[in-house]
Order: C-alpha cells, then sequence, then structure tokens
C-alpha cells in the first residue's frame, strides 16, 4: 500500500507540472502571432503554396525552393503544391479569384509583380505589408531600388519577388538555321526574309502554341516594343502612346504577317508545345519568354540559340514571380518563413537556374547560371527595362482580359481595324485613356 507521504509528493509534483505547463502555454501565446503554429521545437501544420508552375522547369524550381524549405524553416511543416495548370496563370487566377472571394486563402500564391499585384490584391486589402519582413532580411539592400518600387505601395513591400523573367526571345534552332545558311534576325525585315527562306524549304518559320491566348498577346507585346520602341510601348500604358495612330496600325499589320508563319495546329499547342516543335526541327523559331531555356534544359535540347525578338536588342521586357501573405492567410508563421526561403539568395541560387529565369536579388552566383541565364544577367543591368503586358506588369488585370478577349477574335479574323479599335476602346475601359 502506498503510503500518505509518496500521494502527497506525487499531488505536489502534478501541481508543478500543471502551473509549469500552463506558464508555458501562456508563454507561447504572449510571443507568437494569433493563428501561427509555431512550437519550441519548430514550425508545424501545413503550408499550402498556390502556383501555375507545373512543366518541367517550373516544377523543377519550385520543388527546389521546398527542399530549402526545412533547412530555414525547422519544424514539421507539410507543404501543399497546390498547382493549377495553364501557362501565364491564366487558369489559375480565375481559382484564386474565386478562393480569396469566399476567404479562402493559400498560405501563399504566385503572383506577377505590377499591376497584377497592386490593383488585384493590394489595393483591394487582401494582401499583409511586409516591411517588418524586409527590414529583417535586409531585402532593401540586396533587391534593386526599381523593383522594391515596383512591389511596393504607399511605402510598403508587399510581395517578395523570386527571379527576373526576359519575355522578349527569339528562339531558333541553330541545326536549321545553319542548314539553310540563316542568320537570326535583328529586324521585322530580316525576319520575314528568314521567314520566306525556311517556308521555301519546307520548315515553318515561327511555332506558337496558343491554345491559352496569352501565348498571341506575348507575341503581340514584343511586337509593339519592337516597332514602337521603349518610350512607345510604355506609353501605351499610360495614355501617352495613342492606340489609334499609325504606328499602332504598322505594328498589328506587322503582327498580323507574323502569324502568317506559324504552325497550322497553333491553336491546340501549350506554349511548351510549340516548343517542341523547335527542339523537334520541324520549326525554326518561337517567341516565349525564358521559362523555354528552362523548358530546353530539362528536355536536355542543346542546339538552340537566342537573339532578342525584332527590333527590341537592348530592351528587356521584364517580369518578376512574386509571393506574398494574403490577409487571414492559414499558418501564416509558416508563410513568413516560406517567403524567407523565396527572398534568401541560397533560395535564389537554387531557382532561378532551374526555372530560366535569372535573381530578382542582385548578389547571386553567377557562375550557377548556364550562358543564356549569364548573357541575361548582363542585360538586366544594361539593358532598357519596360514590363510586360501578357504577365501582369503593364495592365490591370480587367484590360489584359479585354486585350486577350480581342486578340482572340483577330487571331481568326485577323482584321486590323477591328482589332486596333477594340484596343482603343479597351484602353478607354481601363480609365487610362480618354
Ligand atoms: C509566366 C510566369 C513564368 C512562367 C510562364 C509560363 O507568366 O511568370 O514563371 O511560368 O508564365 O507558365
Amino acid at each position: 500500500m502506498r503510503s500518505w507521504k509518496f500521494c502527497l509528493i506525487l499531488a505536489l509534483s502534478l501541481t508543478l507540472l500543471l502551473g509549469l505547463a500552463t506558464a508555458c502555454k501562456e508563454e507561447k501565446k504572449e510571443g507568437e502571432t494569433p493563428g501561427a503554429t509555431q512550437t519550441p521545437g519548430g514550425l508545424t501544420g501545413e503550408l499550402e503554396i498556390f502556383s501555375w508552375w507545373t512543366t518541367g522547369g517550373e516544377a523543377a524550381g519550385l520543388q527546389a525552393l521546398f527542399d530549402l524549405y526545412p533547412d530555414v524553416c525547422p519544424g514539421d511543416v507539410e507543404i501543399v503544391n497546390a498547382t493549377v495548370a495553364g501557362g501565364a496563370g491564366f487558369n489559375a487566377r480565375q481559382v484564386l479569384t474565386t478562393r480569396m472571394a469566399g476567404g479562402d486563402p493559400p498560405g501563399s500564391f504566385q503572383v506577377h509583380m505590377g499591376r497584377e499585384l497592386t490593383d488585384t490584391w493590394v489595393t483591394a486589402g487582401k494582401m499583409e505589408p511586409l516591411g517588418d519582413l524586409f527590414d529583417a532580411e535586409g531585402w532593401s539592400d540586396v533587391f534593386p531600388q526599381g523593383v522594391l518600387d515596383i512591389i511596393s505601395y504607399q511605402g510598403e513591400p508587399y510581395s517578395v519577388p523570386v527571379n527576373i523573367h526576359r519575355a522578349n526571345v527569339l528562339w531558333y534552332n541553330k541545326s536549321v538555321f545553319a542548314d539553310n545558311n540563316l542568320e537570326p534576325p535583328a529586324t521585322f525585315d530580316e525576319f520575314f526574309e528568314v521567314a520566306d527562306t525556311l517556308k521555301a524549304a519546307g520548315v515553318t518559320p515561327l511555332a506558337l502554341g496558343d491554345v491559352d491566348v496569352w501565348t498571341a498577346v506575348h507575341l503581340m507585346e514584343t511586337v509593339l516594343l519592337g516597332s514602337l520602341g521603349p518610350d512607345g510601348y510604355e506609353g501605351l500604358w499610360t495614355g501617352d502612346t495613342d492606340w489609334n495612330g499609325a504606328e499602332v496600325t504598322q505594328a498589328l499589320e506587322t503582327f498580323k504577317q507574323m502569324l502568317s508563319y506559324v504552325n497550322s495546329d497553333h491553336s491546340s499547342l501549350s506554349w511548351d508545345q510549340a516548343n517542341d516543335l523547335v527542339i523537334s526541327g520541324d520549326a525554326a523559331m518561337t517567341v516565349m519568354g525564358d521559362w523555354a531555356n528552362a523548358d530546353y534544359e530539362v528536355k536536355k535540347f542543346t542546339d538552340y540559340g537566342w537573339a532578342p525578338t525584332p527590333g527590341t536588342d537592348g530592351y528587356y521586357d521584364a517580369l518578376s514571380d512574386t509571393f506574398g501573405l494574403p490577409k487571414d492567410a492559414p499558418n501564416p508563421d509558416a508563410v513568413t518563413c516560406w517567403l524567407k526561403v523565396v527572398g534568401s539568395k541560397e533560395g535564389q541560387e537554387a531557382f532561378n537556374p532551374l526555372k530560366g529565369s535569372v535573381c530578382a536579388r542582385t548578389d547571386c552566383d553567377t557562375s550557377l547560371f548556364n550562358p543564356y541565364l549569364q548573357s541575361a544577367i548582363a542585360d538586366w543591368k544594361s539593358d532598357v527595362i519596360v514590363g510586360s503586358l501578357a504577365h501582369g506588369a503593364a495592365a490591370s488585370q480587367g484590360w489584359l482580359t479585354e486585350i486577350v478577349d480581342a486578340a482572340t477574335a483577330f487571331v481568326t479574323d485577323k482584321d486590323v481595324s477591328a482589332f486596333q479599335g477594340r484596343l482603343a476602346d479597351a484602353c478607354v475601359a481601363a480609365e487610362v485613356c480618354s
């Protein structure tokens, strides 16, 4: 039989333990963000990362960030990879919009720097400001000021840029060019000469995969930039360039002419399937952002060359993928640590060589990047930078949707006058033109 002394000691010990446990619990509460799941042992719970990165290089880059997460964020967080397939995020954004409207945000989501971030989410009060995180991580010193300005609203940064992509790249099959004694075209006139030679040789000059029409809009924006120059192009988004003007007419005529050199099955292919035509040599060229470079890497294709799209030498048509912290996101501490990974030197050095982009940070080790990306790193420093239309930087989402709808009709009817009228109207509807 147990003695009363034993019982007393047991009772005292239990009281002490209970007291300690309560104290620990209270201490934890004080130091924590409400709703967070940080325990003394580290972060726990689920972390849902929402993106449209499903193709080879995209998925590989994302996985590299996931792999790094436990090193930077100790604990036992389960990452949920929530992807919605479809290039440039046109499908993903529809799902995201529904979720955000229904008060069901993911932990963090991929969003383009510029109007897509600011107009859609920040001014609507859907994102948390990240100034404290930027200060704690010293990020004001490692991101270029221009990038900091674009991700900020009323002095506060609202997302963490993981990369910089270039949209105005002409990719070509080197053997096809060599077999036909061709050089990559630098001007539109040269492009059409090269295209005629290829056509006569039975090769599709330009691969396009516009099952999602954004790729045609992507091609169009490079033509607008090459025709109007950076000031004229930027003026389209501020109202300074006349959408009804003769220069825009000329650019749209050039775009129309380019469309006459694409593969006949363009409307049933995605951007990466179009890239496959260049890889196989069935097509000689494609115009695509430098995620195409990651596609070549994943597919072990090395016989590619690159050049700025016609008329755009010295211009960098830029976009950036970023991640932020939505208001009321589940597990905000785990999300904040995800943002640390995304913005870190280690994270960007792991992600970008696989993704086909350059670091948004200025201090990455350039020797980690392939020759194309090294050329992009140099150009990013020296070129005139403009913001991409198809990838969320230049125009609000509503305006972009109007342009995509107009382009959908144009790709089929090729009616320049009707197209230009719709584009001009879209600028008015966006309240940028009067
Ligand atoms: C862009 C995005 C890139 C790449 C591409 C194709 O909008 O910024 O990261 O994924 O779409 O999906």
